[in-house]
């Protein structure tokens, strides 16, 4: 028998694999599918401090090997998604989940972080820092190594659980700022976010995406997101939970080859419901196929060979 868990520092998951966030909802919804409880953990909708609509429609593109999504961070806030939303889910799924916190200032970031730290079942706080900084002149707070420091200094003065910073891609060097979460204090990285990514109609000329840019996703960005997690790696010391374009079990072995202790699975959710599932099934038969007995010996193998 192949043994599938890892660990995300004390958090041990039976498997590595976990629903990425903004593509299974609050997870419960996925429970008419099939028994969630086989997944590793879930990275829950992103929550705001207060309710958010989302973008104009329409905010979803397809792409050649890839999907294009501008939803905004549409979501019930978080004190909803507490008194609500995680309710509901743990009426279906017994194990501790990952709480996806956007912000458009510190201060909404850290209320968000106040209010998640009294929740029980959550035990990891992804803190996505792709949102625009409304006091910086929209600039995002993923992209500068400075402000990474200092919303993750800040953070880690009043988590309680945690804390694993979630990093965008559109950025010219992804260990710099790696390396400012780690020094600020974060527990993990988790990456990689959306690229920026834009299609037009071929007849009108239109943008298809009402906000013209989103976020691009799928297979598509699996190699970028392979080379920033092998760069990653090497920077620095703690865990990574890594995403981007991952549709199968082989994908998986790459990613964790490349050093992640987890992986994501994101917009593969969007196109077949039983993503996750037929992956931590196909999973065992790949790596006995492969001689591995122990999953955890395959995280950050491609830096040893
Ligand atoms: C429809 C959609 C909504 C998303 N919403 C969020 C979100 O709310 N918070 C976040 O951190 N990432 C969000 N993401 C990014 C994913 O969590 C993931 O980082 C990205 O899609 C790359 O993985 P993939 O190629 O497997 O989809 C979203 C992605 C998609 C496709």
């Amino acid at each position: 028998m192949v043994d599938l868990r890892v660990n995300l520092n004390k958090f041990e998951l039976s498997n590595p694999i976990i629903p990425a966030s903004g593509t299974f909802g609050f997870g419960y919804e996925f429970s008419e599918f099939y028994d969630i409880n086989i997944l590793g953990s879930i990275s829950l909708k992103g929550t705001t401090l207060n309710p958010r609509f989302g973008n104009p429609t329409p905010r979803i593109a397809e792409c050649e090997k890839g999907m294009i999504n501008s939803v905004g961070l549409q979501n019930p806030g978080v004190h909803r998604v507490i008194n609500e939303e995680i309710k509901k889910l743990k009426k279906v799924y017994s194990k501790k989940v990952i709480a996806n916190i956007s912000g458009f200032s510190v201060d909404e970031y850290l209320q968000c972080v106040e209010k998640f730290n009294e929740v029980s079942e959550v035990e990891i706080l992804e803190i996505n820092i792709s949102c625009p900084n409304v006091k910086d002149g929209g600039i995002s707070f993923g992209t500068c190594p400075d402000s990474v420091y200092n919303i993750t200094k800040k953070i880690k003065e009043i988590a309680k659980k945690d804390v694993f910073i979630k990093l965008s891609p559109n950025v010219t060097n992804i260990s710099e700022i790696a390396k400012a979460a780690e020094n600020g204090g974060a527990d993990g990285i988790s990456m990689i976010n959306t690229l920026i990514g834009a299609r037009f109609d071929i007849k009108t000329a239109k943008p298809i995406i009402h906000n013209i840019m989103g976020g691009f996703s799928g297979p598509a960005i699996k190699p970028i997101a392979l080379a920033m997690i092998y760069q990653v790696y090497k920077a620095v010391k703690i865990p990574i939970i890594g995403m981007g374009g991952v549709m199968n079990a082989k994908d998986v072995v790459e990613m964790m080859y490349a050093g992640a202790s987890a992986v994501q699975i994101g917009s593969a959710n969007c196109i077949n419901p039983y993503a996750c599932k037929n992956i931590i099934e196909s999973l065992p038969l790949l790596l006995e196929e492969l001689s591995i007995k122990n999953i955890k010996d395959i995280i950050g193998k491609a830096h040893n060979v």
